[in-house]
């Protein structure tokens, strides 16, 4: 009898699986592919590294202005995949001796609740291995969706899995959905040197994000290329042996592949879940958002499987953190959901933590919102890579309630914001430290001088 078996081994299971030697727990995780997820293997790793590819192609074309004479820069795409296949081995191995280290039982295997507390797991070579267990959590993850009209082939018609994969890249791509998905890929594909349409049934890129913010992405992406349609559905495509056809409007598209981004959906088939109290809503799991807990005792549910939570590997930490600290103690220790950011990986990245301005007042605070941009700071211009805002959202006479950076470094420089809107820091106290000199986080604090009432530059 384990302490707690764990169906699946992505950020979410595999945290909380990891999280469990702080407290003495035995642990099983069960994962039918490879430890690490959606996350290590199909998602946030491989694809920053292409993105990273991406950003040294750039470079390397831009590095004249630096007074760095190089040859036009040449794609091996081939090495790019091996760097990245590099990448993912590295971590996924790394990971899998921290497994070992901290004594968690992983088994290969696809796992199936036959009741509460007992996970039957298929094992490759056919047979059945029971896990008895005094807690559950289900850390199934979720899988690519598509639209009516587009059946996912893993030719024509891709999901980011299979782009992650191209063994070449397609000459000109159709990408649907503008999300954080659609939208790196159309700046690493463009990057890359593919002709891009990024097609976004709503009204700007990246939906959610602060308007502005969105609009100076698309300009970036849009004055590299990418022909941007917001606002815009696409119709049913014509696949042929040449290509296919994308109709949008009165015209349509010529592409190699399309790549439909439009979100992901939770994996709650299969895994014995009728054989619980769990409550399921639209295919996710409902959880006591306190403890991780579902309506069965002693099951729990972490990670993009949860409803209403964030798809974000790192809510997906935090999650397992949360479910097996009240495993093993009994003590709620819930998420602290207010500030947690987000970065998408574009050039310029996008960034954001807690509330935007529209989601301030729709919460009914009254709100001052101010903003600086990169142009007139030292390092950025240094850098060459002046295009971007901080902006920062306050309850007015309040406490900083979100921020968005969108620029060079904005997922590493929007983490002092996480911090000012996790301690609902007032902009003066934030403003009372010194950002060192020249920095791009001078951005961050002339943005907090400002809220502050009293602007330096
Ligand atoms: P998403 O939900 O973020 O974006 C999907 C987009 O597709 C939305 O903007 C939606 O309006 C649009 N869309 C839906 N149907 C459409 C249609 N018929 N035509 C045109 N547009 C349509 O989902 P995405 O980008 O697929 O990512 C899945 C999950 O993974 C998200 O929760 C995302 O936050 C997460 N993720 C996070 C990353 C990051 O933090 N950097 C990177 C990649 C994924």
């Amino acid at each position: 009898m384990q302490d707690v078996a764990i169906i699946g081994g992505g950020p979410g299971g595999y945290a909380a699986a990891l999280y469990a030697h702080n407290f003495g727990l035995s642990v099983t995780l069960i994962e039918k592919d490879k430890v690490g997820g959606t996350c290590l293997h199909r998602g946030c790793i491989p694809a920053k590294s292409l993105l990273q590819t991406a950003e040294v192609f750039t470079q390397v074309a831009g590095s004249a202005q630096f007074g760095v004479k190089t040859s036009d820069p040449v794609l091996d795409w081939v090495t790019a995949l091996d760097r990245k296949n590099g990448v993912v081995g590295q971590l996924h191995k790394g990971l899998s001796g921290l497994m070992k280290q901290r004594k968690v039982d992983v088994v290969h295997g696809e796992g199936r609740l036959a009741a509460p507390g007992i996970v039957d797991v298929s094992v490759p070579d056919g047979s059945t291995r029971r896990v008895e267990a005094t807690s559950v959590i289900v850390a199934s993850g979720s899988v690519p969706r598509s639209i009516p009209g587009y059946d996912v082939d893993g030719v024509r018609i891709v999901t980011s899995d299979h782009a992650l994969d191209w063994i070449e890249l397609p000459r000109r791509v159709a990408v649907i959905g503008a999300g954080a998905i659609g939208a790196e890929f159309a700046s690493l594909l463009i990057d890359l040197g593919a002709e891009v349409h990024l097609f976004e049934v709503l009204d700007q890129v990246v939906p959610g994000a602060e308007p502005r913010a969105a609009r100076l992405l698309e300009r970036a992406l849009a004055g590299r290329g990418v022909q941007v349609h917001t606002g815009t559905a696409v119709g049913t495509p014509r696949v042929d042996p040449d290509g296919v056809a994308v109709p949008f409007a009165d015209e349509a598209v010529e592409v190699d592949a399309v790549l439909v981004a439009v979100g992901r959906a939770p994996v709650t088939e299969g895994i014995g879940l009728e054989s619980t109290a769990a409550q399921l809503d639209r295919g996710y799991l409902v959880v006591d958002p306190e403890t991780m807990q579902t309506a069965e005792p002693g099951l729990y549910a972490v990670g993009d499987v949860v409803a209403g939570t964030p798809q974000l590997a790192h809510a997906g930490f935090a999650e397992g953190i949360a479910a097996t600290t009240h495993i093993a103690t009994g003590v709620a220790a819930p998420v602290d959901y207010r500030a947690i950011p987000l970065v998408v990986y574009t050039h310029p990245e996008l960034a954001s933590v807690g509330m935007t301005e529209q989601q301030a007042k729709e919460q009914g605070y009254e709100v001052e919102t101010h903003d600086h941009g990169f142009g007139g700071v030292g390092r950025a211009i240094i850098k060459g890579e002046t295009l971007g805002t901080v902006k920062i959202v306050a309850q007015k006479e309040g406490p900083i309630l979100g921020a968005t950076v969108v620029g060079p470094a904005a997922g590493e420089l929007i983490h002092e914001l996480m911090y000012a809107v996790g301690w609902e820091a007032l902009p003066a106290e934030a403003a009372a430290f010194v950002h060192a000199h020249p920095t791009l986080a001078e951005a961050v604090g002339e943005a907090l001088l400002t809220a502050s009432g009293k602007s330096l530059h």
